[in-house]
């Protein structure tokens, strides 16, 4: 990454490789998926932690070949899943804490490994938080991709009566009914919200899982249950969050779950093994767009900003 900008700040380069210091692992890369995340922080929407410029990518999937000082010698040839805060991941070698490996389950691929990882570790959580009774009416934003797709896979397992859901056109609509949802709205449309009103018909939802945030939010809280209904919010892709004031929610007699910050964050990454696990037993189908070679994160990116995907971009390293 050569600066903050478009895609094109994502260009192909040969850097030395990278050696593990104590507590670190070095994996040869296999997958590297794309994350709707880290698409901020290349735009500058969200703040970029390191002077540039720098080795993009914050996840890997791999197989360690060396290790630093005061790691488990029993993990050189595993395969791994590897997160970094520091970034580094778009490359075919990875310096990663040897804390974030997680190992993948025998029978999942490494691309499929790379899909579910942040995706599907952010739902898992999000449904534990939402506390579903059984008998409760769900609203999951954006359905037929990523979190919102994982979401809605297992929202009926986690205790959901009824899922209804938004998506962008008709197709992802169709994708995001494949995976369970009972009605899905456009959101293409501004007056979508209205449209869940009609849907609903007079009943309310008691779950709200917000990640187009913005004023649609407002809208939205007017269809909620008073007294029980959740707002989790965890998302913006709006490109503000849910534009609601502590007074809305008083006079409605709801709750606001914030379901982001560093807290938040360690329970995703905790839950990344049992994501892993669950893409193993086919519990949670990962959702793969397409590989594309590194070389091409740049058009990888750009495919993500013009919402063209169905699912993670995997990019795959030469070597
Ligand atoms: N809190 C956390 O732990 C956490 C972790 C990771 C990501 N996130 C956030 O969660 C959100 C979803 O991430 P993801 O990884 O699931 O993304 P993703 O798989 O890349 O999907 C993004 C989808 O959102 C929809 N979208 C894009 N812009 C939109 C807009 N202006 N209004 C409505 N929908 C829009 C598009 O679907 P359609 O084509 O159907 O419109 C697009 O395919 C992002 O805001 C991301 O930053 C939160």
């Amino acid at each position: 990454m050569t600066a903050t900008g478009g895609p094109e700040v994502l260009v192909a380069q040969e850097v030395p490789a990278p050696e593990p210091k104590a507590g670190e692992v070095l994996v040869r890369t296999e997958a590297v998926p794309v994350l709707f995340p880290e698409t901020m922080v290349r735009s500058g929407a969200f703040p970029a932690p390191l002077p540039l410029p720098l080795v993009f990518g914050t996840q890997a999937v791999g197989t360690v070949t060396d290790i630093g000082a005061g790691v488990d010698a029993a993990l050189i040839g595993q395969r791994v899943l590897v997160a970094k805060d520091d970034f580094g991941t778009y490359a075919e070698q990875v310096c990663a804490p040897a804390t974030s490996a997680v190992p993948i389950p025998a029978g999942l691929s490494s691309e499929e490994a790379a899909a579910v990882s942040m995706s599907g570790s952010v739902a898992l959580p999000l449904l534990k938080a939402a506390n579903l009774t059984g008998t409760e009416t769900v609203l999951i934003e954006a359905a037929a991709t990523g979190i919102g797709g994982y979401l809605t896979q297992l929202a009926k397992e986690a205790g959901a009566a009824r899922v209804i859901a938004t998506a962008g056109g008709p197709d992802k609509a169709g994708q995001a009914r494949e995976f369970g949802a009972d009605v899905v709205i456009d959101h293409l449309d501004p007056q979508w919200p209205q449209r869940v009103r009609e849907t609903l018909d007079g009943a309310t939802l008691d779950v709200v899982f917000d990640s187009i945030g913005g004023e649609s939010a407002l809208a939205v809280l007017d269809l909620m249950t008073p007294l029980s209904g959740r707002m989790l919010s965890y998302g913006f892709l709006s490109g503000a969050p849910a534009q609601v004031s502590a007074m809305d929610l008083i006079m409605r007699g709801l709750t606001l779950i914030g379901c982001s910050g560093p807290q938040w964050l360690a329970g995703v990454a905790q839950a990344r093994g049992a994501a892993l696990e669950r893409a193993a037993t086919g519990t949670l189908t990962p959702l793969i767009d397409r590989v594309l070679p590194l070389e091409q994160a740049a058009r990888a990116h750009r495919l993500v900003a013009d919402r063209a995907t169905r699912g993670t971009i995997v990019l795959r390293p030469g070597h």
